[in-house]
């Protein structure tokens, strides 16, 4: 047997499979209901629309420069209709603020490469979106713990990242509706955290994958219109916005895009261009036409349906979760994320309600950067009808009602 781990960078090292990815195999039995999973539910997939936009582009002129190598920057229109789309949030920019990526997943390993050297620290909230210590664990950071609208001074910050050999580079947070919480940071909170990159001198990404999936209360501008309106010009911020249609319109055609000042910009398409080129020429095209004809009412359909099964979810977690437990309560997005007792397991939990309660979630602790949060897990409604919802919440709060005693 060859040993690959003398040949493989030590960047590689971090990558492992989890044992939760194991488990979750598990889904595919007919039996379990699932809220596992954070992906869109198919159903919603504007399918008809893309139909025709593809045969469109097929039955067109347009069909060669679709099948064609384009620009890494992205399809110019569907960067102008950006451009139009980030006016409508406070974010004036221009063209050369808009780059397409194959999925905002791919921005954040962009942004890792750019931002990281082996040892500087990115900040990202105790718990983060799992993908994005993934991406950026390949260039082998340190983390620090980032508290939106808390009030660790800038010192304490630096200090840390020295001690781990490197420096503070930037705060990474979804400001709105994150995953896996479902929480979303109020406008002082993000004020606080502008500040501190002031002071700090390091960029924020603004993960927005969430954004339009509101359901109720008040909308709060994005983390890059604040600071806009704070500095005069989008390229005098510090903010790189990551969007992607992958929650609204689908995730499969991976098309995602960033925001940001001309400088970053500017060297993001370089990394591309030595990365993969440019994303699909085909798909940016159909996700442009579609997005052109129906952004709006397709965003429409799918907030009516995940906020019945929002409040769905809501109340049967009051109606079945024994007391000692404990949830958010989020305005949007696709999660709700449980909180078990002090010295419960997200992760056993699991393994015995696959067996019992033939119900699945992901446990916890994969989301924190420090391993901790055992006593978590996150549950999905994007995918579960509410007859699933009922059914599986009551199953899985007798379970944790039996093993509370
Ligand atoms: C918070 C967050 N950011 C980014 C992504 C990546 O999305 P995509 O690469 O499909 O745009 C996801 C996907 O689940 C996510 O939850």
């Amino acid at each position: 047997m060859l040993n690959w781990d003398n040949m493989f960078a030590t960047r590689s090292s971090r990558m492992r499979a989890s044992e939760i990815r194991e488990l979750l195999k598990l889904l595919d039995r007919p039996e379990i209901i699932s809220f596992a999973g954070g992906i869109p539910d198919p159903a919603l997939f504007p399918d008809q629309a893309f139909k025709k936009a593809y045969a469109d582009i097929f039955d067109s002129a347009a069909v060669n420069s679709a099948l064609q190598y384009s620009v890494s920057e992205g399809y110019k229109p569907l960067r102008e209709w950006l451009v139009g789309q980030m006016a409508g949030l406070g974010i004036p920019c221009g063209l050369d603020n808009v780059f397409i990526v194959s999925g905002s997943q791919q921005g954040l390993d962009y942004l890792g490469k750019l931002f990281l050297s082996p040892n500087d620290t990115a900040l990202v909230t105790w718990p983060t979106y799992l993908g994005a210590l993934q991406a950026f664990n390949a260039y082998e950071p340190a983390y620090d713990q980032l508290t939106p609208g808390g009030n660790r001074t800038p010192g304490s910050y630096r200090e840390a990242a020295a001690q781990k050999g490197g420096k503070v580079k930037f705060a990474y947070l979804s400001a709105e509706f994150s995953n896996p919480t479902g929480e979303t940071v109020d406008r002082e909170g993000r004020e606080k955290l502008l500040d501190l990159a002031d002071e700090l001198d390091i960029a924020v990404i603004e993960d927005a994958a969430y954004q339009s999936l509101r359901y109720d209360g008040e909308s709060i501008p994005p983390i890059l219109a604040l600071e806009i309106a704070r500095k005069g010009h989008i390229n005098e911020t510090r903010t790189i916005y990551c969007g992607s249609f992958s929650k609204t319109l689908a995730p499969g055609l991976r098309v995602g895009f960033i925001v940001a000042n001309a400088p970053v910009i500017r060297k993001l398409v370089l990394m591309k261009q030595a990365a993969d080129l440019h994303s699909s020429t085909i798909n940016q095209m159909a996700i442009c036409e579609v997005a052109e004809r129906g952004f709006d009412a397709q965003v429409a359909k799918i907030r009516a349906v995940y906020s019945q099964r929002r409040n769905c979810m809501l109340a049967a977690l009051e109606k079945y979760m024994p007391a000692g437990t404990s949830w958010t309560k989020p305005e949007g997005g696709m999660f709700i994320w449980v909180t078990l007792p002090e010295g419960m397991d997200g992760a056993e939990l699991l393994a015995r309600s696959l067996e019992s309660a033939k119900v699945a979630f992901v446990p916890g602790k994969a989301f924190f950067a420090d391993g901790s949060g055992a006593n978590t897990f996150r549950v999905s409604f994007s995918c579960a009808n509410e007859t699933m919802i009922e059914e599986g919440i009551s199953r899985l709060g007798r379970l944790i009602a039996s093993e509370i005693g």
